[in-house]
């Protein structure tokens, strides 16, 4: 059993502290928010993600994982003096696409001016390369007396709506430190997990983040520049991409055409690489290609939208506001199935681009509608997918929940105004949709 703490109870830290309680250890949780901290005592989850409310229950039953506010009692407790933190705060997207690192340089701190034994400081919050020197840096300088410390990168690969299974079954475990020997002490956290470990030096760790995030977000924007020309060639990526994946060298994953890549990591960590290489001197063209192509993904669903909702409306050419009158229903609103999490949301940002056309915007998600609520103006909420198609001119499907697969088309048809569906997310087969009357549009589906 190992002493740990985890800073941050966000979408890395709390599963992240829930597994390693769940191994038997005993895991702090530190976290700032007050009201996050008493929710967790009352067993409310601040986030949603699957098992992780029943995995967190099951370890603060058995005493192993505790939330609290203090720093002190966390880092220092008498019983129990922690010999592992780590660092899972959020750094979110500052000024030109360079990491803000706020929150990282507070905890930073706040651990230098607390600790009064040695510890290891493990970085898991997604960090520009360079930036487990700078902690280092920040401890050392603020420690009231030299006490020693130090600092492992250990990049988090979990994916929001999976990130239990995610954490209990990793590709890898990747470890940098300039310290081989604190490197070491942390791989045996994960030995329970018997996943492959990497050892390295900590700049090199962090790189392996970016370069991973930046990989899988080439691929998404690859998918998506042949779905665009699969439409003008009458191919469907669907089939394009099923072949390519048989190849091992290719492999299926991330080849699913659509609106493009959303959510908390790739749009920030894409962008953050291509300001890093920048800084240096370097042209990022691939990065700033892959960028440019997940932004048109999200334009090509509004002008299929306009282009099959004004086709035979001649009042509306050559105007500016050409979906004005006409009322357009989004089902899905978080970035991806399987999360409530609304950053860079895609469908979000087409809502935006559609009322700047002048649409009625109608909406419905299975478990983003309070997160979404918050952030959409003059959009009317629906309780589901029929209410939503009441009266819609054109229905664009934005995440590929699992209650979307299985809708009453029939039903859908019936409520709609016109039965027109553009499908961010190919959930649908388009020879049935036509079968069933609807005029169907999904991406990179071949019709010519
Ligand atoms: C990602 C990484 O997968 C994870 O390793 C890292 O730790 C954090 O960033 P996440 O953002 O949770 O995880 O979601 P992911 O499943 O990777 O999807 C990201 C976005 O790409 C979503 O908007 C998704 O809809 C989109 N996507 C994914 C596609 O458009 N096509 C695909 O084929 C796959």
């Amino acid at each position: 059993m190992k002493n740990i703490v985890v800073i941050g109870v966000g979408y890395v830290g709390l599963p992240m502290a829930a597994g390693f309680a769940d191994f038997g250890n005993r895991v702090m949780c530190v976290d700032v928010n007050e009201d996050r901290i008493a929710g967790l005592k009352n067993g409310i989850m601040p986030i949603y993600e699957p098992g992780l409310e029943e995995l967190t229950r099951r370890n603060v039953a058995a005493g192993r994982l505790i939330f609290t506010t203090s720093y002190e009692d966390a880092l220092n407790g008498k019983d129990a003096p922690a010999e592992y933190v780590f660092i899972a705060v959020g750094t979110p997207e500052g000024v030109d696409g360079e990491a803000d690192l706020r929150y990282v340089r507070a905890v930073a701190e706040t651990i230098a001016v607390t600790m009064d034994h040695p510890l290891i400081i493990i970085n898991k919050s997604t960090v520009p390369v360079g930036t487990g020197d700078w902690v280092s840096d920040i401890v050392r300088s603020k420690q009231p007396k030299p006490i020693p410390f130090s600092v492992v990168s250990n990049p988090e690969f979990l994916r929001e709506g999976a990130a239990v299974t995610d954490f209990m079954y990793p590709d890898r475990v990747v470890l940098g430190s300039l310290d081989e020997n604190a490197a070491q002490k942390v791989a045996q956290l994960y030995l329970p997990l018997r996943a492959p470990l990497i050892i390295t030096d900590l700049r090199t760790a962090e790189m392996i983040k970016y370069a991973s995030n930046a990989f899988l977000a080439t691929k998404i924007s690859f998918i998506n520049e042949i779905a665009n020309i699969c439409e003008a060639l009458g191919a469907d990526v669907k089939e394009v991409a099923a072949g390519m994946g048989y190849d091992k060298r290719i492999g299926r994953a991330f080849l699913d055409a659509g609106l493009g890549y959303g959510g908390s990591c790739f749009p920030k960590d894409v962008k953050a690489l291509s300001h890093m290489a920048n800084i240096q001197g370097k042209h990022p063209q691939l990065l700033e290609a892959v960028m440019q192509i997940n932004a048109d993904a999200r334009r090509s669903i509004v002008s299929k939208v306009r282009d099959l909702v004004c086709a035979n409306d001649k009042r509306t050419s050559g105007r500016l506001n050409r979906l004005e009158g006409k009322v357009i229903g989004v089902l899905g609103l978080a970035f991806k199935a399987n999360t409530d999490d609304m950053r860079e949301s895609q469908p979000v940002d087409i809502i935006r681009m559609l009322q700047a056309d002048g649409a009625t915007i109608k909406a419905y998600d299975p478990v983003a509608m309070e997160n979404a609520g918050r952030l959409l103006k003059n959009v009317t909420l629906c309780e589901d997918s029929y209410e939503l198609a009441d009266g819609c001119d054109a229905i664009v499907i934005g995440t590929e929940w699992n209650e979307f697969k299985n809708l009453d088309l029939v039903k859908l048809k019936k409520a709609m105004r016109h039965p027109i569906i553009v499908d961010g997310r190919n959930l649908y087969d388009p020879t049935k949709m036509r079968e069933l009357g609807f005029t169907y549009r999904g991406v990179g589906r071949g019709y010519v």
